[in-house]
């Protein structure tokens, strides 16, 4: 591990700023927005490059909100420098995802339970062998309950992390046959750091596009502001 110094190259905050839990959506105003809305006392702790990050009270128990940005990269460095430079236990990633099962309709969930990717960032561990990033199993227990218990309509299982949105290969089938349930940019990279820290990680992604229902679409501001049963199960869980 690279030694580094508090704050860190992309992160404000001092040593303690940070709560035990940091919620992660990928968006900065999505950051924002969870802390206006959920947080007691929100004090904003890290705002390098816009990439916001507080530190409240949710229902009484201290909480992080800070954005990963988009793509794996931009995770990789948010969740290493949190994981390894400010003594954060766990990240509970709040996202999008484009779903792959025809079951699963805009506004229902998926708790990432594991994360294909096409991305090379597990080369780093030079590894004689293929790693397969997985979520912390008390998180996603939790995150399962807390769905139930809302009687939010949700599946637990692979995603596909991707490095593109845009993608050429059309590949999206490939994987569904492989019964990968939706794509999103960032949980592969995430796991990846969780598990070489030591630290717990799981993704709950909200369906805010369908490539077997294409009709079925978000607007941006709908992605900001309504995926907010997604957001009250990250908050609860949190320990
Ligand atoms: N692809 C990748 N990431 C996403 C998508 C998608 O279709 N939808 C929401 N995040």
């Amino acid at each position: 591990m690279q030694d580094i110094k508090v704050p860190t190259p992309h992160i404000g905050a001092k040593k303690g700023d940070f709560a035990t839990t940091v919620i992660m959506p990928g968006d900065p105003q999505r950051a924002e927005f969870i802390a206006q809305k959920f947080l007691d006392k929100a004090v904003l702790i890290s705002d390098i490059r816009g990439m916001k990050g507080f530190t409240g009270y949710y229902e009484g128990k201290r909480v992080s909100v800070m954005a990963s940005g988009m793509g794996q990269p931009s995770m990789g460095i948010y969740s290493y420098e949190l994981f390894n430079f400010y003594d954060v236990e766990n990240i509970i990633r709040v996202g999008t995802c484009g779903s792959l099962d025809g079951d699963l309709h805009l506004r229902d969930v998926i708790i990432a339970m594991g994360a294909c990717t096409n991305s090379n960032y597990a080369r780093q561990y030079e590894l004689p062998g293929t790693f397969c990033p997985i979520a912390d199993y008390a998180l996603v227990k939790a995150a399962e309950e807390e769905c139930n218990r809302r009687g939010i309509n949700y599946k637990v299982g692979n995603v596909l992390s991707s490095d593109t949105f845009y993608d050429d290969s059309a590949s999206a089938s490939k994987w569904r046959k492989m019964n990968v349930l939706g794509v999103e940019m960032e949980s592969a990279a995430l796991y990846c750091n969780a598990a070489r820290a030591n630290k717990h990680a799981v993704c709950i992604c909200t369906v805010s596009d369908s490539f077997v229902h294409p009709e079925e679409y978000a607007t941006a501001e709908e992605r900001r502001e309504s995926f907010t049963a997604m957001m009250e199960v990250a908050l609860k869980i949190a320990k």
